[in-house]
């Protein structure tokens, strides 16, 4: 048996315990970090892309954003579609100069491996039977199996990083915390492209046939979504039945329309609204997607990931710096309000963007006035922009002891 001591225990590899875990590494915290998958599996899933001006500012500010700078790509508006018309929001001109960065979540989990590995702090890939014990004592424990050992690690404090199916959330017992969540009729088909994409900036596009979205990688890779049914088995869907009905969404009056090429990966996920609250029990402090899930419209998973843990290393220093507990006990609050209006952006996009199987002509209209408002309504296209790039972050970059560099622009 491998028997370890650590100051914080975080469970998962994922953008939330690696930038955690680096967080920590700067203040001078101790951490290990034991996830379930490999390294190879964690650095090839394909995720999300879309970056916030704040969760760029926090990887230039970790000294992790050489990949960022180099590849990222800075949009400083975004294009709605509806009734075959592209209307742009210009992102910058409405919220003072910010805009997002596409920089693929595996290129920003790629980043932040190589970064744990030079700290030479311990990263275990490939754990199993991992497990979480005594989170009601100032003493909790993890258990895992790596390479035919048994391990346990005495932590001061556990966090749960694991994402939506990992252990820590339901090592809670039920009844300390209260679920909320909404299940959408509808799941998107994501599909990776070898084509140039054929706007500079990501198109929202609202159809008869469902909601479609255009997006990017890099300069030869296009990323593009669909609305289908929720269960939708991709196997259903032959690639020339992709392209057709990307086209028959896409395709605006004007002529614009994505650029065809192969499809290197294609996948269908499920949408839901998730929150898990409180976001504590006792020594456990959950981060990320084990607290809670957003529909992938308001592009906002990763970058909640990204507040949550910033909020969690100011409670972790002022504990090991000053033996203050209140952050701690306040972690939870500070993270769960913006959680919520992240939800509340994510749902609202989700509605106004998809068609829904029950609507009534009512419904539908309505959507149609909401985009029509949308789009030609100075004050509406501001409240989407100043969401879209990112609500302020709770707690400043200071108190979690990291300087403020801006991105280089
Ligand atoms: N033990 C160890 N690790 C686990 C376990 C377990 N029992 N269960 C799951 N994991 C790992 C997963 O393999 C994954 O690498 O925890 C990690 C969780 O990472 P994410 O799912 O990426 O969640 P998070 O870090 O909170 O990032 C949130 O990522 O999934 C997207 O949409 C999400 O963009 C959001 C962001
Ligand atoms: C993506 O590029 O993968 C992406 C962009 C915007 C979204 C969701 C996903 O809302």
């Amino acid at each position: 048996m491998g028997s370890l001591r650590t100051q914080v225990g975080i469970v998962g590899a994922g953008p939330a315990g690696l930038l955690l875990g680096h967080l920590l590494h700067l203040n001078g915290i101790d951490t290990v970090v034991v996830e379930a998958r490999s390294r190879d599996y964690v650095i090839d899933r394909v995720r999300a892309g879309v970056l916030e001006q704040g969760t760029v500012d926090l990887l230039v500010a970790l000294g992790v954003s050489t990949g960022l700078c180099r590849a990222g790509l800075r949009h400083e508006g975004l294009y709605v579609t509806f009734d075959g018309r592209r209307h742009r929001i210009d992102l910058a001109d409405l919220t003072g100069g910010k805009a997002i960065t596409i920089y693929g979540q595996n290129e920003v989990v790629r980043d932040l491996i190589d970064a744990r590995s030079a700290t030479t702090r311990p990263l275990y890939f490939g754990a199993e039977g991992v497990s979480v014990h005594g989170l009601e004592t100032s003493k909790p424990v993890l258990r895992f199996q790596h390479g035919g050992t048994d391990h346990e690690v005495h932590c001061d404090f556990i966090a749960g990083c694991d994402g939506s199916h990992g252990i820590c959330r339901p090592s809670i017992p039920a009844g300390a915390q209260t679920v909320y969540e909404r299940v959408y009729p509808f799941g998107w088909l994501g599909i990776l492209a070898e084509a140039a994409p054929s706007s500079d900036e990501l198109v929202y596009t609202y159809h008869e046939r469902g909601f479609a979205l255009f997006s990017m990688r890099s300069p030869r890779i296009t990323r593009l979504y669909l609305q289908v049914p929720a269960d939708e088995p991709i196997e259903s869907w032959s690639d020339e039945a992709i392209w057709d009905e990307m086209l028959t969404r896409m395709t605006t009056r004007d002529g614009w329309r994505p650029n065809v090429g192969r499809i290197l990966q294609k996948s269908v996920t499920p949408m839901r609204s998730f929150v898990a609250a409180p976001m504590r029990y006792g020594r456990l402090f959950l981060a990320g997607d084990s607290a809670h899930i957003v529909p992938p419209t308001g592009a906002k998973g990763l970058n909640l990931a990204a507040s949550d843990v910033l909020v969690l290393t100011r409670a972790l220093r002022a504990f090991y710096e000053q033996g203050r507990t209140e952050w701690l006990d306040e972690y939870s609050n500070v993270c769960v309000r913006r959680v919520w209006r992240a939800q509340r952006f994510s749902w609202w996009m989700t509605s106004t963007l998809h068609r829904f199987p029950n609507e009534s002509a009512f419904d539908h209209q309505r959507q149609i006035a909401d985009l029509d408002y949308l789009t030609s309504s100075r004050a509406a296209m501001t409240s989407l922009a100043e969401q879209y790039v990112g609500l302020p972050a709770e707690v400043s970059f200071e108190s979690a002891g990291l300087q403020l560099h801006t991105a280089s622009r």
